[in-house]
C-alpha cells in the first residue's frame, strides 16, 4: 500500500507533495518523505511516523525548492518504518530519487547484482534497487527516460513508480499492478495513486493502465509504452468535490462517513430503481443471466460478499462467497460461473489476485466496486459501481452499506420478472430510514455502558450472521478491543465457554421468524450465564424482553433490516474507541488499500 504523489509546473511545489501526502495518509502512514528537483539540485527530505514529523522537519527550512517534485507516504512491506527505510530512495551519486508503491519480488537478486558492481544500499528496501539500475543505466549511456524504463523492465512483482533526477525537469513514471493517475491543471501536471492528492487542483484525470509509463513535463505530459512509442489515453472527469475529502465539521472521517450513508445510498439507487413500476434496472449488468455466482472478497467486503451470497441463493442462483486469498490458489469447479469481485477500492490485491485466477480460467468476471477507473473495475469483463463517494477512513462503513445495497440489485437485476416489489419498496426508504438510525441512535450510550469490557460478541442467524461478522470486525479494528462474531447457532458449540458477565453480547434479531426465536434462544443461553445482552432490533420480536439494551431498527424488509443493523453497530464501534481516544481513522497497522498479497 503506500501513496504517491507528484507534481510539475507549479511555483509550490513542496506544499502541493505535502497536501496530497496528507490525502493519501490512508494508503499508509508509517513513514513520509519527499523529493524536490530542479535546476542542478536534488533535495531529499524523509522522516519516519506520520506526516507531520516530516512536516515539522522540513518547516523554515531555506533553499528547499524545486519546480519538480515526488512525495511519498509508507505503509511497509520490507524494512521497518525507520527514516532510511522511508523514501524516497536515491542512488549512490545522490542524483536520482524513487518512490515506489508495491512489491519488488526480485528485488535481493538485483541487489546482489548491483553490489557486485559496487553499489552500496542505505536501507532494508525492495526499492532502493530502483534508483541504483536507473544510475546503472545512466552510466551506460542512456539518456533518463529510456533509464528509466529499462530499470523497469528489470522488475518483477507490483509498482507504481515514479523517479527524479536532479538534471532533467521530467517525472518518470511506471505502473504494474498498483494504482496510478495522473491530474492535468491548466499549467501543471500532477501524478497520484489515488485521485484525492491533487482532487484539490483539478478534475481533469487520465488512468494508467498496467505496463504503461508517463513522463510529466513543465510543457506538457506523455503517456508511452515500453519502448516509448506513444499511447492516447482519454481525459476523464472526476465528479465530485475537492471538498468531499474533508471531515465537514466531524471529529472522524469515520462519523462523516457513518453520516453520508443517506446520501452515498441514494446515489447507489439513482436512476437502478424505476420509479414508476419498481423494476431494478442497472445498465452496466446488461441483461445479465447469473447460474453460478462466486463472490470473492476480503474483509468487510468479505462479509458483504457472505450476505450478497445468501440474497441470490434466495432468488434461486447457486451462490457462494469466497476468501480471495483462497480462491486465488484454490477456485472452486468455475464452469459456468460469473465470478464476482467484491472491494470497495478496487485494488485489494488478494482480490484482484482471485478475479486474475477466474479470468485465467475461463469465467465472466464482475467488478463490484466503490473506484472507477481501479484496477478490477477495468480487467473484469464488467463494473458495476456502487456509488459511496471517496472513503477516507481505514474502517469501511458506507462503503459496506453500499456493497449490501447493490448486491441487492444485482439479485434483482439477475431474476427479471421475479422481482420482490416489497423489497423495491424498502430500498426506496432505505435512506430515510438510516438517516432515522442516525438521529435517534443510543449507541454511544451502550458503548460507555460497556467500556470495560473484557471482549466483545456478536451473534446473528441468516443475514444477520454477516453483519454479526462485520460488526465485531469494526469493534476490533478501530477499538483495539477483543471482539468475535458467531453464528448464534454455534455459540453452544465452543464460544459458549467464553461468555461472562463482563463480555457483552450484542444480539441482531429482526423479523419475528425462524431466526428470530431460534436467535432468542440464543439470548436466553447467554443471559444465563450472566453476559450482558444488547439486542438490535426492528422491535418484531420479544428479544427486548431479555435485553438490558435496545438498538432500534426501523421495520422493514428482512434484507433492507441487515443494512440498518449495521449502522447501529457501527456507532457502538465508533463510539467505543472514541471514548478510548483510539487512532480511528488511521488504526494502528492497518491501512486502507491493501495492494500486497
Ligand atoms: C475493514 C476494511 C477491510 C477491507 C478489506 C478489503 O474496515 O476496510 O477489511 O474491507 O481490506 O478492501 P476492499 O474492499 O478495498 O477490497
Amino acid at each position: 500500500m503506500c501513496g504517491i504523489i507528484g507534481c510539475v509546473g507549479r511555483d509550490d511545489t513542496l506544499d502541493t507533495l505535502i497536501h496530497g501526502l496528507s490525502k493519501l495518509e490512508y494508503r499508509g502512514y508509517d513513514s513520509a518523505g519527499i523529493a524536490l528537483a530542479g535546476n542542478g539540485a536534488l533535495h531529499i527530505r524523509k522522516r519516519a511516523g506520520e506526516l507531520d514529523r516530516l512536516r515539522e522537519s522540513i518547516d523554515g527550512e531555506d533553499g528547499l525548492s524545486g519546480t519538480i517534485g515526488i512525495g511519498h507516504t509508507r505503509w511497509s512491506t520490507h524494512g521497518p518504518p525507520t527514516d532510511h527505510n522511508a523514501h524516497p530512495h536515491a542512488d549512490c551519486t545522490g542524483t536520482v530519487a524513487v518512490v515506489h508503491n508495491g512489491i519488488i519480488e526480485n528485488y535481493q537478486a538485483l541487489k546482489d547484482e548491483l553490489e557486485a558492481a559496487g553499489h552500496t544500499f542505505e536501507s532494508d528496501t525492495d526499492t532502493e534497487v530502483v534508483p541504483h539500475l536507473v544510475e546503472a543505466e545512466l552510466a551506460a549511456g542512456a539518456a533518463p527516460g529510456e533509464a528509466f524504463r529499462a530499470a523497469i523492465d528489470r522488475l518483477d512483482g507490483s509498482f507504481a513508480i515514479s523517479c527524479v533526477l536532479d538534471d532533467s525537469d521530467s517525472v518518470f513514471v511506471a505502473r504494474n499492478d498498483s494504482p496510478l493517475v495522473l491530474g492535468l491543471g491548466d499549467d501543471e501536471t500532477y501524478l497520484a495513486s489515488d485521485v484525492p492528492a491533487f482532487r484539490a487542483f483539478t478534475d481533469q484525470v487520465v488512468y494508467l493502465a498496467d505496463g504503461e509509463f508517463a513522463e510529466l513535463r513543465p510543457d506538457g505530459w506523455r503517456v508511452i509504452d515500453a519502448s516509448g512509442e506513444p499511447i492516447e489515453k482519454s481525459v476523464e472527469t472526476i465528479q465530485w468535490d475537492a471538498e468531499d475529502t474533508g471531515k465537514s465539521g466531524y471529529d472522524h472521517f469515520m462519523l462523516k462517513e457513518i453520516h453520508e450513508q443517506p446520501r452515498a445510498l441514494r446515489q447507489c439507487l439513482r436512476g437502478r430503481v424505476s420509479e414508476l413500476d419498481g423494476d431494478v434496472t442497472v445498465p452496466e449488468l446488461g441483461d445479465i443471466e447469473l447460474e453460478r455466482v462466486h463472490l470473492v472478497a476480503a474483509g468487510t467486503s468479505y462479509h458483504a460478499a457472505v450476505y450478497g451470497a445468501q440474497l441470490l441463493c434466495d432468488a434461486g442462483i447457486s451462490a457462494q462467497a469466497h476468501y480471495a486469498h483462497e480462491y486465488a490458489i484454490s477456485p472452486p469447479p468455475i464452469e459456468n460461473a460469473t465470478v464476482v469481485g467484491v472491494s470497495q477500492s478496487g485494488e485489494t490485491a488478494d482480490t484482484l489476485a482471485a478475479t486474475r485466477e477466474a479470468r485465467r480460467l475461463g469465467a465472466e468476471t464482475l467488478a463490484l466496486t466503490n473506484t472507477v477507473g481501479s484496477t478490477m473495475a477495468r480487467e473484469c469483463d464488467k463494473a458495476f459501481y456502487i456509488r459511496s463517494g471517496p472513503e477516507i477512513g481505514v474502517a469501511a462503513t458506507k462503503t459496506f452499506a453500499g456493497q449490501q445495497t447493490a448486491l441487492n440489485l444485482l439479485a434483482e437485476a439477475a431474476t427479471p420478472g421475479a422481482g420482490d416489489r416489497d423489497l423495491v419498496s424498502a430500498l426506496r426508504d432505505l435512506p430515510g430510514n438510516v438517516q432515522e438510525i442516525l438521529d435517534e441512535s443510543t449507541a454511544e450510550s451502550v458503548a460507555e455502558a460497556y467500556i470495560d469490557a473484557d471482549s466483545y460478541f456478536f451473534i446473528g442467524r441468516g443475514l444477520n450472521f454477516p453483519v454479526s461478522l462485520e460488526g465485531a470486525l469494526k469493534m476490533k479494528e478501530i477499538s483495539y478491543e477483543h471482539a468475535e462474531g458467531f453464528a448464534a447457532g454455534e455459540l453452544k458449540h465452543g464460544p459458549l465457554a467464553l461468555v461472562t458477565a463482563n463480555t457483552p453480547v450484542f444480539a441482531t434479531v429482526t423479523g419475528d421468524g425462524e431466526y428470530a426465536r431460534k436467535t432468542i434462544g440464543n439470548v436466553k443461553e447467554v443471559e444465563a450465564r450472566d453476559a450482558p445482552v444488547v439486542a438490535v432490533t426492528d422491535g418484531r420480536s420479544n428479544v427486548g424482553r431479555y435485553a438490558d439494551h435496545v438498538l432500534d431498527v426501523p421495520q422493514t424488509h428482512p434484507r433492507v433490516a441487515a443494512i440498518l443493523a449495521n449502522v447501529q453497530l457501527q456507532l457502538v464501534s465508533y463510539y467505543t474507541a472514541a471514548m478510548l481516544g483510539r487512532s480511528i481513522d488511521k488504526p494502528r497497522n492497518l491501512a486502507k488499500s491493501v495492494t500486497v498479497e
